[in-house]
């Protein structure tokens, strides 16, 4: 018998990754391999412009990895690999992930980040219901801070209680995702988790968004496109950062629960770009215009911009133990770093289908 003081071995798992080529996806791949090697993982990514297989290769060839080219719109399909695989573990991140996209073409976000989490959740329900609604089955639903809208000056930081009013199509297609992982729990009683987070930044982020785009614009000696007046406030979290919380909220979080992550580094857009700059100056030994501070451009405003998201981390903090262990200074270093010395894989992503998006939101 085993008593109470001593802790039970871990019971290996076998989880299923959505969207496990993308930028956080794909940190959290190699987070869950280096941590769990017994666990066997299955990544199901459909390679849109944002995944990328290259994000993966060290895995290629593992016995207990395997990676399915897919769509988690297509029923059959999704529903076959539950029949193949022994998942007993869901972490969804698949999705239509830039907002600029989603105000220049809805439509996808709201075929995948809607539909698509549905086809997951309902396929996802009757393979646990087939195999007896065993109670160690996790559905891991990775959400946004958007959903909450855009906060004043000095509200506090969203809670996991405060009131949904997303304002783009992209937080509106999550928002709807959210409700259906709530409903699954509520209705069904499948266990499902979800987390709302605010802006990642780190290794293999596609250049579209802020943080790589004014890295790969400085190296390459481009205007800075800086929206509207700069003012804007997010709050950044190093990438480990947040799959060292999905980790504990999947291995320790009670289903049903929502928790929300943030980095408690809340920063004006500019002084970002600022900070950018400045450690460009300092790493980059050949810059075509230095310092890079004169590349800062101020553009036309993106149409609804949140002005500030903020985030109130206290519920993972106390209920599950996480706290973020990176700084905005050393995790900038260190994706800086990574662009500088990783050009031979965002350089193919500037594509000529890259270019024509950038022209339409950027002429
Ligand atoms: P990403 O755009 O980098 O990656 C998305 C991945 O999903 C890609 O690999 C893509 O190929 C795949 N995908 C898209 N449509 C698919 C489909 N129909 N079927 C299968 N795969 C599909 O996104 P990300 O920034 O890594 O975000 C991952 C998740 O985390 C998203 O759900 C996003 O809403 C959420 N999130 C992101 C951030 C952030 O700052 N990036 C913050 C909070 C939450
Ligand atoms: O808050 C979490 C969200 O963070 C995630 O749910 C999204 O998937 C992710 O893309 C991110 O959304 P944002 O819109 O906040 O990120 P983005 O990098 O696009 O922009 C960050 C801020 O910088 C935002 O205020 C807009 C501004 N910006 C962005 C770009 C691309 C610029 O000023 N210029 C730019 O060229």
């Amino acid at each position: 018998m085993t008593s109470a003081s001593e802790k039970l071995p871990r019971q290996p798992r076998c989880i299923l990754i959505t969207g496990g080529a993308g930028f956080i996806g794909s940190n959290f791949v190699h987070h869950w391999c280096n941590n769990y090697p017994e666990d066997r993982v299955v990544v199901l990514d459909a390679l849109t412009y944002a995944g990328n297989y290259k994000n993966l290769a060290p895995l290629a060839g593992h016995k207990n990895f395997r990676f399915v080219q897919g769509d988690i719109c297509n029923r059959p399909m999704v529903e076959a690999l539950f029949k193949e695989e022994p998942i007993d573990t869901v972490a969804h991140f698949a999705a239509e992930s830039h907002v600029d996209r989603s105000i220049l073409g809805p439509d996808a976000f709201v075929r995948t980040n809607v539909v698509g989490t549905f086809t997951l959740l309902d396929s996802f329900r009757h393979h646990w219901e087939h195999q007896g609604a065993l109670e160690n089955f996790r559905f891991l639903h990775v959400s946004t801070d958007e959903v909450y809208g855009s906060l004043g000056p000095d509200d506090a930081g969203f809670s996991e209680t405060t009131p949904y009013a997303p304002n783009s199509p992209y937080s509106a297609s999550k928002a709807g995702s959210d409700h259906l992982a709530r409903a699954y729990y509520h209705t069904y009683g499948m266990p499902t988790l979800i987390t709302n987070c605010s802006n990642n930044y780190g290794p293999y982020h596609f250049p579209e968004k802020l943080i790589p785009l004014m890295c790969i614009n400085i190296l390459l000696g481009k205007s800075l496109p800086v929206y509207g007046d700069g003012q804007n406030i997010r709050d950044w979290l190093y990438v480990e950062d947040h799959c060292r919380a999905l980790d504990v909220v999947i291995n320790q979080g009670q289903p049903g629960e929502t928790y929300n992550i943030g980095g408690n580094n809340e920063v004006k857009n500019i002084d970002l770009v600022n900070k950018l700059c400045e450690l460009m100056n300092e790493l980059a030994p050949e810059l075509p215009v230095r310092p890079a501070q004169e590349l800062i451009t101020f553009v036309k405003d993106r149409p609804g911009h949140d002005r500030r998201y903020a985030i109130d981390a206290s519920k993972i903090q106390t209920e599950l133990g996480w706290t973020p262990a990176e700084t905005v200074e050393g995790g900038l270093r260190r994706t800086i770093e990574w662009y500088l010395t990783h050009r031979d894989w965002w350089q193919p992503l500037l594509s000529e289908e890259y270019q024509a998006y950038y022209q339409k939101v950027y002429a």
